[in-house]
């Protein structure tokens, strides 16, 4: 079993928690690679068994190209390029036929208005062919910058492994 954990990250807490998913993912058995959503190339997709895709929320949903300048003010109006996000990501992602498997996260702000990206990378998922494995799942961040919450780099490894010995079960 072959997971991909594709991530976007702009303080580097996203990526923490798909760090930490991916070894919850190892530790049931599974090959688990970690990669920002630029290096996620339609080759890699499909050579995973199982694709778990995370974005922070930005202004209540997953990241628009203004809303990653405010998170990298020296980029804006420069050469330098703010990277797509996976919203960018999920629009260009070629459609799979047949049973493939994703899974969604987030991180957000512990507001009970925060909204979520979760939603709109699982929507973009299933759009594209995939059966979500399980509820998609959202993660802490104790303020814009980071730290995540104590004991969500645990939860993300638990739910990591759940995921990937889910993934292997011939019926979901
Ligand atoms: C421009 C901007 C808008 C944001 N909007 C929201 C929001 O609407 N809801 C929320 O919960 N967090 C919001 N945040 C906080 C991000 O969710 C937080 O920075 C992110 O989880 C950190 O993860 P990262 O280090 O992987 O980027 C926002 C952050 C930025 C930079």
């Amino acid at each position: 079993m072959d997971v991909a954990v594709v991530y976007e990250t702009h303080y580097g807490q996203t990526r923490a928690v798909a760090e930490a998913i991916a070894e919850g993912a190892r530790e049931a058995g599974a090959e688990a690679t970690v990669m920002e959503v630029g290096e996620a190339t339609p080759d890699v997709v499909r050579s995973a068994d199982l694709i778990v895709v995370g974005a922070p929320t930005h202004v209540l949903s997953m990241s628009r190209h203004w809303t990653r300048g405010r998170a990298h003010p020296a980029e804006v109006g420069t050469q330098g390029d703010i990277p797509d996000g996976v919203r960018e990501w999920l629009a260009t992602l070629p459609a799979v036929e047949g049973e493939w498997h994703a899974a969604a996260f987030d991180t957000h702000l512990p507001s009970p208005l925060s909204g979520g990206a979760t939603h709109g990378i699982a929507r973009g998922l299933r759009r594209h062919g995939f059966t979500l494995v399980g509820e998609p799942e959202r993660f802490t961040v104790e303020e814009v910058e980071g730290p995540l919450r104590t004991g969500e780099r645990e939860r993300a490894r638990a739910w990591g492994e759940d995921l990937a010995r889910r993934a292997a079960q011939p019926q979901l």
